[in-house]
């Protein structure tokens, strides 16, 4: 039987995932099986244990069900359990579920692939929700000078700084209390979907800054165009889609795929 594996959402159906998994296998000569699986919004567990029992060996998890697969785990990694979400199911040998999260390696390796220098960066993440909460601990084992965390609901910023103190020097707050300049600027809000741009100061960008945004699209986010207008360097997420992508099958084939050329084809289609 062929290995299966498969992106779990709902919806699921405007999944990038089956299209860049396939280019991948195709590039590896991995001999994979890759779909969409609209799970049932209140029984995710029983969507992997069918998905298991029919060849099942692995899948990515989107929304909304990555905290529900958190759940379902045996183990996990570090970072996962950190992040309290896991993007990646692995089935090992004696049946037990693995999960692991690669949005903030992605988001890592495409600031990299970008020149962008994370060790010792003064770091600005505007959000505090699942998104920003999943690639912190990867951005803190950069080990950037400081990363402040700004949200709506300050609060909700201020605790989940609280979470990673131990890890590098994090604080959060409301988007008041942002001051600047910082070397590098992520977007993990929502905002951009409803077309909205967070309260953000002017002189928020250092020279040679960097803003990135976790969504992309055809046209550049109503945050990066701002940030275009101020002078930054702009990263959209489609790079960090396609990185956590290949670091997911990494985990599972064994095999790290080319991601340019399969960004490049994405990018065309937008
Ligand atoms: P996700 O899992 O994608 O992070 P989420 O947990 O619902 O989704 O978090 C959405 C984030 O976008 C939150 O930080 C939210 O701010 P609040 O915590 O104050 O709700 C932020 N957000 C959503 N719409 C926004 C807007 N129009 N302006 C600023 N921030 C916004």
């Amino acid at each position: 039987m062929i290995d299966r594996y498969c992106v779990f959402g709902h919806p699921v159906a405007h999944s990038k995932s089956p299209l860049i998994h396939a280019a991948f296998a195709e590039q590896t000569g991995e001999a994979i099986e890759y779909t969409a699986i609209e799970a049932p919004l209140d029984d995710f567990a029983g969507a992997w244990r069918r998905f298991t029992a029919s060849g099942g060996r692995g899948a990515n998890v989107t929304v909304p069900f990555k905290e529900q697969a958190f759940r379902l785990c045996d183990t996990l990694s570090e970072r996962a359990r950190r992040a309290g979400a896991v993007n990646t199911l692995i089935l090992g040998g004696n049946g037990a579920t693995y999960g692991d999260t690669t949005d903030g390696i992605g988001l890592v390796r495409d600031l990299e692939r970008h020149g962008v220098t994370l060790a010792g960066a003064r770091i600005l993440l505007l959000g505090a929700g699942g998104a920003v909460r999943g690639v912190l601990e990867p951005l803190l084992a950069q080990g950037p000078a400081s990363l402040f965390i700004a949200n709506r609901t300050a609060e909700k910023a201020a605790r989940l700084a609280a979470d990673f103190r131990d890890l590098g020097t994090i604080e959060g707050g409301g988007f008041d209390a942002v001051a600047g300049p910082f070397d590098l600027v992520i977007n993990g809000t929502s905002a951009s979907l409803a077309g909205d741009l967070p309260p953000l100061p002017d002189d928020l960008f250092a020279p040679g800054a960097t803003a990135h945004d976790m969504m992309y699209g055809a046209e550049p986010t109503v945050f990066l165009r701002w940030a275009a207008e101020r002078g930054a360097r702009t990263v959209d997420g489609l790079g960090m889609l396609v990185e956590q992508a290949a670091e997911s099958f990494f985990q599972w084939r064994g095999r790290r795929p080319e991601t340019a050329p399969v960004l490049e084809a994405l990018r065309q289609a937008l």
